[in-house]
């Protein structure tokens, strides 16, 4: 991919794949905020905010997301007419779009792991970060942004982290093209997209639950400074995890961090 942008900010608006259209960097800081800023400044929707590298990128909960180049670091704008309580539900239609699309192109098994992971082989491919603009407790946007270990080079990320990542590169033993990656992430984000404005969030999420092999397991969730341990038991049609204690309870989750035991 060979972008417009450079490292001031400038871009070029070059190209529109399933009815997005593409803005694509060279360097910034984070497409999510890059995104929020067009966000704020136009009723558009459907606007993706491509970048070959970020200097400044986020993972959940305040951490930060190693960008170097070789990666797909992207986000998408979206005006869904959804509630503020059901703007989660984006992260899984993402999470499960990626899945779907890296499984049919590459015949990879991604699987998925609450609440915004994709994994392979239980080393983390991609991360998905929605961040929802509000106003009087109406969902205005949603930015997704989605960052995949395409290309990128494990040795550019500290060592003890390296371990618990991989990248398709690895993975398959030789570079992908990634613009064919984004067209095809996007006509799946698509096509789920409109399942779920169409209704069909409960079969969407059936589907993410089938490629969710952490469900029945035994897994620690940490939520700020508490720590539990459990079985995956279910996810809620809210998106909630729902872990089974020890003894018998159920707890359920909405925001927080599991980890495999
Ligand atoms: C996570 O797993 O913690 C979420 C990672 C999300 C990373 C992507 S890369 C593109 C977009 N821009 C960002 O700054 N973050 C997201």
């Amino acid at each position: 991919m060979s972008p417009g942008g450079s490292e001031t900010g400038n871009s070029e608006e070059n190209q529109s794949f399933h009815g997005y259209r593409i803005i694509h960097y060279d360097t910034v800081a984070s497409t999510n905020d890059i995104a929020k800023e067009i966000a704020k400044k136009n009723r558009e929707e459907k606007i993706v905010v491509l970048a070959e590298k970020q200097t400044s990128g986020k993972g959940r909960l305040g951490r930060r997301w190693i960008s170097p180049k070789g990666g797909v670091w992207l986000s998408l704008i979206l005006r869904p007419k959804l509630s503020l309580e059901d703007a989660s539900k984006l992260t899984f239609i993402m999470s499960l779009s990626v899945a779907e699309t890296i499984r049919n192109m590459f015949g990879l098994t991604a699987e998925v792991k609450w609440p915004n992971d994709i994994l392979i082989k239980n080393r983390k491919i991609c991360g998905i970060l929605a961040e929802a603009n509000s106003e009087d407790q109406t969902l205005e946007s949603i930015v997704v942004g989605v960052g995949i270990n395409a290309n990128v080079d494990l040795g550019a990320f500290p060592a003890s982290l390296r371990s618990g990542l991989t990248s398709l590169r690895r993975e398959l033993g030789h570079e992908i093209k990634r613009r064919d990656l984004v067209q095809r992430l996007l006509q799946t984000f698509e096509r789920n997209y409109q399942r779920m404005q169409r209704g069909l969030w409960k079969a969407l999420l059936q589907k993410w639950k089938s490629q969710a092999p952490f469900l029945g397991r035994q897994v620690q969730v940490k939520i700020f400074n508490e720590i539990f341990s459990g079985v995956a038991h279910d996810i809620g049609e809210d998106g909630a995890l729902i872990v089974k204690l020890e003894s018998g309870k159920l707890k359920r989750v909405v925001a927080g961090d599991m980890t495999l035991l």
